[in-house]
């Protein structure tokens, strides 16, 4: 039953690393985008800006970040990828997550209030979308065992909730 699903695997993948390209690549766009809304720049190109920052945001960024999220959380059941590199690719890209909601909160800033116009120097918000971006993708392709740590039994294994059809082998 559901076999499709398991043969989908790659469509499954596909998904996920376009989405995280376009979620990943907009997260380091929006830096520089935000850096030209400073009171510097006139109103016309101002408005201009704005209005694209934010269509970045909403409409591409953060659907890719669902979609990312998304795809990958089949993934994790369809590989029964139940093993430690994940655990410490998923704390990073919490910390993904949390730089995202930190330039979300950055564009309504600048939307709502106009007096705000000065965002924080793009350097700081890149290097903090960098930093989770460069560990998760040696994590997730090197996939370490993470040997030296004691994981309990219960994180490694599934607990009985199985997916209604067999996952391919490794
Ligand atoms: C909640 C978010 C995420 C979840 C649940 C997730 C989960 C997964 C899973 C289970 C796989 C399949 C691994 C395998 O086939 O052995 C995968 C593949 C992959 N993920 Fe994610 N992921 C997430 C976010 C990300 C992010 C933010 C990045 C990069 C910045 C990323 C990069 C990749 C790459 C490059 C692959 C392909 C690895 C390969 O096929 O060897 N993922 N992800």
């Amino acid at each position: 039953m559901l076999d499709w699903l398991v043969s989908a695997i790659p469509i499954f993948k596909v998904v996920h690393i376009a989405a995280l390209i376009m979620w990943c690549g907009g997260l380091l766009a929006l830096p520089l985008m935000l850096s030209r809304h400073g009171p510097s720049v006139m109103a016309d190109d101002y408005r201009m800006i704005r209005h694209a920052t934010h269509i970045t945001y909403t409409l591409c960024v953060t659907p890719a970040a669902v979609i990312a999220v998304i795809a990958g959380t089949w993934l994790i059941f369809l590989r029964e990828a139940f093993e430690p590199w994940l655990f410490a690719k998923l704390a990073f890209v919490a910390l993904l997550v949390a730089s995202h909601a930190w330039i979300g909160h950055i564009v309504a800033k600048v939307a709502e209030e106009p007096t705000h116009q000065n965002p924080p120097q793009p350097f700081f918000v890149v290097v903090a979308v960098l930093i989770p971006i460069l560990v998760i993708l040696p994590l997730v392709l090197a996939k370490p065992a993470f040997d030296w740590i004691d994981f309990p039994e219960w994180l490694l294994t599934p607990r009985g909730g199985q997916l209604p059809f067999d996952v391919p082998s490794r």
